[in-house]
């Protein structure tokens, strides 16, 4: 028989046993009874999550599999990338921004976008408009020449007011500047579909005006939960990001997270420990510190995903008031060590912390033996940073064990396109099943949309 050849991709792993009472006590750590207890309950959910998945109510589960949309995205970027940018500029905000600068953090060179263009595979630079200070949008103006630039404006609802204000101000540049008809060769639109059933969205008439590339986001994918769509997946195919990595990630994971058994699926096990945490525990606050600046964008997007989904007033039947949702909190390691940790250790013990660790990073970098005149160093000497990193992570962890403060553990073996799309994943399928043990709506924002109609209302529109 054949030996089955050894998959080149290594798994994340999660580790939960410093959330449990054996580590830091009952009253701060989850009893065996608890988990026992809540098991029935998530398998339930995962039969309504599974069934509700087979009638495409949540398109972002599949979203890696849908090849020909991941082709469609390759093409275009292939096609842009020949016309040699030297930037490419997202406008867009919240889930249309957070998960492809996540990315980009996670999988650039960390000053990708100071380095020259060899060292960036001849790939353009990365800016992320996501807010509306004049300055800064006026600076990334000055900084990127309209004629070495491709904008890629991105808006699911195709109605948000800051992303069609960005959008107003480029293409009126871009007119000026290189004229009406160049505007195609330099503007990229991702937005929801057409069709009756769609919303009307302001980017289809500019799609067509300008005769523009424009990628659907399909209607059952919601802005936090679309990074595997063309809203991450364009840009990072202009970046040069590995696509088919991601989807691999995303196939082991999905695999991972179609088993009913908290053991075995991390995501699940997850949901039910933070959920768990909150409710019986007082732990409210919820604070994702990687050990890697690669991944502190993650974070980053994490806390958009946990908040905006678990955030609610109303129950799923939308009757009663439930005022769900942990704060969720980014730190990062060993940074925070010396901001936040004195904190976390001795202020209210009211936090359930996710520490990202990376198991091997891609660089290694040895501590010399100098500054002899100066005597109590030997410890660092000849050491490495890795070491002193990993020696860093051990004392957190172990300090906020003796504390009583519960952890869990997401080791990734190495940071890669794989392993990224693991833990992007797994926090995605985490919040549907934490939305079903809440009892809320995961996928709406209705806190969101309400200052938005307030703010357009302030400037004298319509609605
Ligand atoms: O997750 C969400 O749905 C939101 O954060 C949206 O992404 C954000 O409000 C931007 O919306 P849009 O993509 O419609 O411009």
């Amino acid at each position: 028989m054949q030996k089955k050849a050894k998959s080149v991709y290594e798994d994340l792993r999660v580790d939960i046993s410093r959330a449990k009472s054996a580590a830091v006590g009952a009253a701060d750590g989850l009893t065996p009874g608890e988990f026992h207890e809540i098991e029935p309950r998530v398998a339930r959910l995962h039969t309504t999550l599974t069934n509700e998945r087979k009638d495409k109510k949540y398109g972002f589960y599949d979203l890696y599999k849908d090849k020909a949309a991941f082709d469609g995205v390759k093409d275009v970027a292939c096609h842009f990338s020949e016309m040699g940018f030297k930037n490419l500029v997202v406008l867009g905000i919240g889930g249309s921004a957070l998960g492809i600068t996540a990315l980009h953090t996670a999988l650039g060179d960390p000053y990708r976008n100071l380095r020259g263009r060899k060292a960036r595979d001849g790939r353009p630079r990365l800016f992320v408009m996501d807010n509306i200070d004049p300055v800064t949008f006026k600076t990334m103006m000055h900084v990127c020449k309209p004629e070495k630039t491709l904008y890629n404006v991105i808006s699911k609802s195709g109605g948000t007011a800051e992303t069609i204000a960005q959008l107003m101000i480029v293409v009126d540049m871009l007119e000026k500047k290189l004229g009406a008809g160049a505007v195609k060769d330099h503007l990229v639109v991702t937005t929801s579909p057409r069709g009756e059933k769609a919303p009307k969205s302001l980017l289809h008439p500019v799609a067509d005006a300008y005769d523009l590339v424009s990628f659907d986001i399909p209607l059952n994918v919601g802005g936090r939960f679309s990074v595997f769509s063309p809203v991450g997946m364009f840009p990072a195919a202009m970046l040069g990001m590995d696509l088919d990595a991601m989807v691999a990630g995303c196939a082991a994971m999905d695999k991972q997270c179609s088993r009913v058994s908290l053991t075995d699926n991390p995501a699940y096990l997850r949901a039910a420990v933070q959920y768990l945490m909150d409710v019986r525990k007082g732990k409210v606050m919820s604070v994702m510190m990687p050990y890697a600046d690669g991944l502190r964008d993650v974070a980053d997007w994490y806390r958009q995903l946990w908040a905006e989904s678990l955030g609610k007033k109303f129950d799923l039947e939308g009757k009663k008031e439930v005022f769900t949702g942990q704060t969720p909190i980014k730190a990062l390691g060993v940074t925070d060590q010396h901001s936040q940790v004195q904190l976390y250790r001795e202020g209210p013990n009211n936090k359930l912390f996710t520490i990202l660790e990376v198991k091997r990073f891609s660089a290694s970098l040895r501590i010399p033996d100098v500054l002899p005149q100066v005597k109590g160093l030997d410890y660092l000497r000849n050491a490495t940073m890795n070491k002193l990193m990993a020696a860093e992570l051990r004392g957190t962890l172990d300090a906020l064990k003796m504390s009583h403060r519960p952890v869990i553990r997401v080791i990734l073996p190495a940071l890669n396109a794989y392993t990224v799309a693991q833990v992007l994943y797994m926090l995605e399928v985490e919040t549907a099943m934490a939305g079903c043990l809440y009892h809320v709506d995961a996928f709406n924002q209705p806190g969101v949309e309400e200052g938005k109609i307030i703010a357009r209302k302030l400037m004298g529109g319509d609605r």
